[in-house]
């Protein structure tokens, strides 16, 4: 009886806070599991445009940029984590050009362009003078790294290094001839040559790439860009010749044949 009196009143002293913070407590969890789940089906259906993602997200997503995996020319790159526990490489721009409208579509524009050969370009961000770039994490980072490495010999074989040459023209024709517009990426270097877990080529940086439309042959650049070593000749020396998609396989053939470093 006595027992049967104190379980009555520890039930109504604590049943109706407990059960109340039970309820809150699963709503809280089904909501974010719900919200990663969106997230992970937008980032992995095909159809839809890279999201847009504010500077404290990339702050979260990057840890405060706790993990440099390198830096080129148009800025750093960080290792990041999405809600859903995808990784990504945040590339963060320095000196941004563009204004924030004319960033964000062109960004959206080739982020909905994808490709077996081209890293996918999941989100971006601008906020202020911050802008952002977030693509898949690839995990034997670029290729570089295999080819010009002095101290380990190759570990990919003959039959490897020929997919993947095959692979990354496979990605400049899709880029130059598969889309509405002709996407001429002016940077094609082993460096932005990425190798996924099969060590499938990717190319990246192509959201830096310029749009052109298509049977335009000669186009108008504004800026040089490339990197010195795989750039066309016409890219550097204005007077040499108009620019087409031709700059684009010249910088390939050079990577094919190691000349460019
Ligand atoms: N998506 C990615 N996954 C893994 N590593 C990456 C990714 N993007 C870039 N990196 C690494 O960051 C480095 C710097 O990249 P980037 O800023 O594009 O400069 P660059 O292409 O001139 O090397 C790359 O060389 C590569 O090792
Ligand atoms: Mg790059």
């Amino acid at each position: 009886m006595e027992a049967k009196r104190a379980f009555f009143l520890i039930r109504s002293i604590f049943g109706v806070p407990f059960l109340a913070a039970l309820l809150i407590y699963k709503r809280l969890r089904m909501h974010l599991s719900m919200y990663s789940n969106i997230e992970d089906f937008l980032q992995t259906d095909n159809n839809l445009s890279p999201i847009r993602y504010s500077y404290s997200d990339i702050k979260k997503m990057t840890s405060r940029f706790n993990e440099k995996l390198g830096e080129g020319g148009y800025g750093s790159v960080f290792k990041g984590k999405l809600r859903s526990g995808r990784f990504v490489a945040v590339k963060m721009l320095e000196k941004p050009k563009a204004n924030g409208q004319d960033f964000i579509s062109e960004v959206a524009t080739i982020g909905r362009i994808h490709h077996f050969n081209m890293v996918q370009l999941v989100g971006y961000c601008v906020e202020g003078s911050k802008r952002a770039l977030i693509y898949n994490f690839m995990p034997n980072g670029s290729l570089d790294k295999y080819i010009y490495c002095k101290e380990v010999s190759n570990p990919l074989s003959c039959r490897k290094m020929y997919e993947i040459s095959l692979g990354v023209a496979q990605g400049i024709e899709y880029l130059h001839r598969g889309c509405d517009m002709q996407i001429l990426h002016f940077d094609i270097k082993p460096h932005n040559i990425l190798l996924d877990e099969n060590f499938i080529p990717k190319i990246s940086d192509f959201g830096l790439a310029k749009l052109y439309p298509v049977g335009n042959t000669i186009v108008s650049l504004t800026a040089a860009r490339g990197t010195m070593g795989y750039m066309a000749p016409e890219l550097f020396y204005k007077n040499i010749g108009g620019v087409s998609y031709k700059a684009d396989v010249y910088s390939y053939w050079n990577v094919v044949d190691g000349n460019g470093k």
